[in-house]
């Protein structure tokens, strides 16, 4: 095993560190990720599924440089979106992209563990994460908080790498992973290392099936699952669920 391959099974049995490395590819993280033909078209999509109505309070947990964010804001006219992420290179990204926003007071960023939020008790109307669940050492732990902290009858989204359970999209994924994503990325943003991570912790997700019975085990309400219409059809997923209203 090379060296890329052992740093990246570290952080894969301590995911907590998973926010640092990403200050270490924030720079070069919008040029790595607009490679990937319809990223921003996809992130849309998922936010389109949610159907808010225009004037909620949202949380973008795991916003990175705030590309998840501006979909969601794309969508509240009249709302407010609090973008989450533990890694301080990647919000300074956002925050002097979405300079006018944030003026605004439509947006807003907070720099935090997405595992330790401690906000009451039905705070938001709706949370949107995207590539971001994933990153979670305990997805059972964090899900129900995100549940306490989503307000009765309140839209959750999880937008994320999850493989079907077959061995086309296990294929598909490696040669993708390690044939073109890892190389490229590497390039451009200097570090293999979260590339390699990224491949080795979607393969280790549950399946879109799993993840719909373990939002179903938390509690949550009207799970459905959509899947992408472009390239990433047999490896990302929009997941939807609800908060029952009692
Ligand atoms: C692949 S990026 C996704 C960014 C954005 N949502 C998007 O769609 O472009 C994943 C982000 O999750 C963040 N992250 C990982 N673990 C986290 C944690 N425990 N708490 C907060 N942020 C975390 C990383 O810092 C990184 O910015």
């Amino acid at each position: 095993m090379d060296s890329t391959n052992l740093k990246a099974d570290e952080l894969l049995k301590s995911k907590k560190e998973v926010p640092f490395e990403f200050n270490r590819v924030a720079v070069k993280y919008d040029s790595a990720t607009s490679l990937s033909q319809g990223y921003q078209k996809d992130l849309q999509r998922s936010v389109d599924r949610m159907n808010l109505k225009g004037d909620e309070y949202l949380a973008d947990l795991c916003c990175g440089t705030g590309k998840s964010s501006i979909a969601c804001l794309n969508n509240l006219p009249n709302g407010t979106v609090l973008g989450i992420d533990n890694s301080k290179g990647m919000l300074e990204s956002a925050a002097q992209k979405f300079y006018d926003q944030i003026k605004l007071g439509s947006l807003k960023f907070e720099l935090n563990d997405v595992m330790e939020l401690d906000y009451p008790d039905n705070t938001f109307d709706a949370i949107f994460m995207a590539y971001g669940i994933r990153n979670m050492p305990d997805h059972e732990k964090c899900l129900k908080n995100l549940k306490r902290m989503l307000k009765p009858g309140g839209v959750i989204c999880f937008h994320e790498y999850s493989l079907n359970n077959n061995l086309f999209a296990k294929l598909y994924w490696k040669i993708l992973g390690y044939g073109v994503i890892i190389p490229i990325s590497g390039i451009i943003s200097g570090s293999t290392k979260i590339y390699s991570y990224l491949v080795k912790s979607v393969l280790s997700f549950p399946s879109p099936g799993k993840f719909i019975k373990i939002l179903n085990d938390t509690g949550f309400d009207k799970v459905k699952r959509y899947a992408q219409p472009s390239w990433r059809r047999p490896i990302l997923h929009t997941f939807i669920a609800y908060k029952p209203q009692k």
